[in-house]
């Protein structure tokens, strides 16, 4: 048997290419670049793995010009980048990196929320810029985060992990989802499902867990945010194109919702310009998994999922079963 060949389509932590050499010819694309839809087609050529990123776009045209190969196993828990549909009927087993990343990520939300709702960057520019000269009654007074409502939009993994967080905070936790979770569950999380609009109405605190799909795009535009409280702050770990940004800009600017933390935009690494000049907003560059732990641990299960296919095993994050034949 011939070895099998793997692009992996920008750098990923160093052990999980070593792992990938063991058992594969390595296309180690050592860069953050990422590669243009025509070079991903001319590097894939004669590949039956590709470990990609959630910047590769696969969507069905991609796909299509994607022959011979077995495996993309996506370095994210996201796959809103690749069109899981055409990757079925091409045969092509499709892999994400879910678990490893639920607490950092949902550790990240939680830092957005409290940031934003006291106000750390405000602080440490203020002392950076050397505008401290005083204390004062109201310096920098922000929104309290203990005891209030914390409404979470989408209940999986993240979502549960988040929760856990705001009780420690002994937070009122709403919830939404297509479906409820298991009574044990919210019992034990302390969880109460709310409608779509009770959840808008009465959450101090958004914070938005669902998958980006055609039902999700733009789940949150300018009527939700008019249905949210003026005091309320809105947290997005998820994909940014859930949220209007424009629309969220301006409710922003006119102070319809008091802030929000955001760690994901519609057209990153772009921003909506208004956003960047606003006080209420806490920015991040989609950091939701990156610490250095969880970005390893990701590599490597992208790595496994890779080998597994390739080897002929099920893979143990695959994503479109019905694309495999035992
Ligand atoms: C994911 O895994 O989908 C994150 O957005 C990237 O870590």
């Amino acid at each position: 048997m011939p070895r099998p060949a793997v692009l992996v389509t920008k750098r990923i932590f160093p052990e999980a290419v070593e792992y990938l050499r063991r058992l594969a010819d390595v296309d180690f694309v050592d860069s953050d670049d990422g590669l243009t839809a025509a070079q991903l087609t001319g590097r894939a050529r004669g590949k039956q793995g590709i470990v990609s990123q959630l910047t590769d776009k696969f969507d069905a045209a991609q796909i299509a010009k994607l022959d011979g190969v077995r495996v993309i196993a996506n370095v994210a828990v996201g796959f809103d980048n690749v069109d899981l549909d055409a990757a079925t009927r091409q045969g092509i087993l499709v892999t994400n990196t879910p678990d490893v990343l639920t607490d950092t990520t949902a550790d990240l939300a939680f830092a957005l929320l409290l940031a934003t709702a006291r106000r750390i960057v405000e602080g440490h520019q203020f002392v950076c810029s050397g505008k401290w000269c005083r204390w004062s009654i109201d310096l920098l007074a922000g929104h309290d985060v203990h005891h209030k409502t914390l409404g979470i939009f989408g209940m999986g993994r993240i979502g549960q992990a988040v929760a856990r967080r705001g009780r420690g905070f002994s937070m009122r936790i709403l919830y939404h989802d297509a479906s409820r979770v298991p009574a044990a569950l919210e019992q034990e999380l302390g969880l109460e499902f709310a409608d779509q609009d009770r959840l808008l109405g009465e959450s101090d605190f958004l914070s938005l867990h669902v998958p980006l799909t055609e039902a999700t795009h733009h789940l949150i535009g300018a009527a939700e945010l008019r249905k949210m409280k003026r005091t309320a702050i809105l947290v997005n770990t998820s994909r940014g194109a859930v949220v209007d940004e424009a629309a969220l800009a301006e409710a922003l600017s006119r102070n319809l919702i008091a802030g929000a933390g955001l760690d994901v935009f519609e057209r990153e690494p772009e921003v909506h310009p208004l956003l960047l000049n606003l006080d209420n907003v806490v920015l991040e560059p989609h950091i939701g998994s990156a610490s250095i732990d969880t970005r390893r641990k990701m590599s490597m299960l992208a790595a496994e999922n890779c080998a597994a296919a390739l080897e002929g095993r099920r893979p143990p994050n695959l994503l479109n079963r019905s694309a495999w034949k035992d």
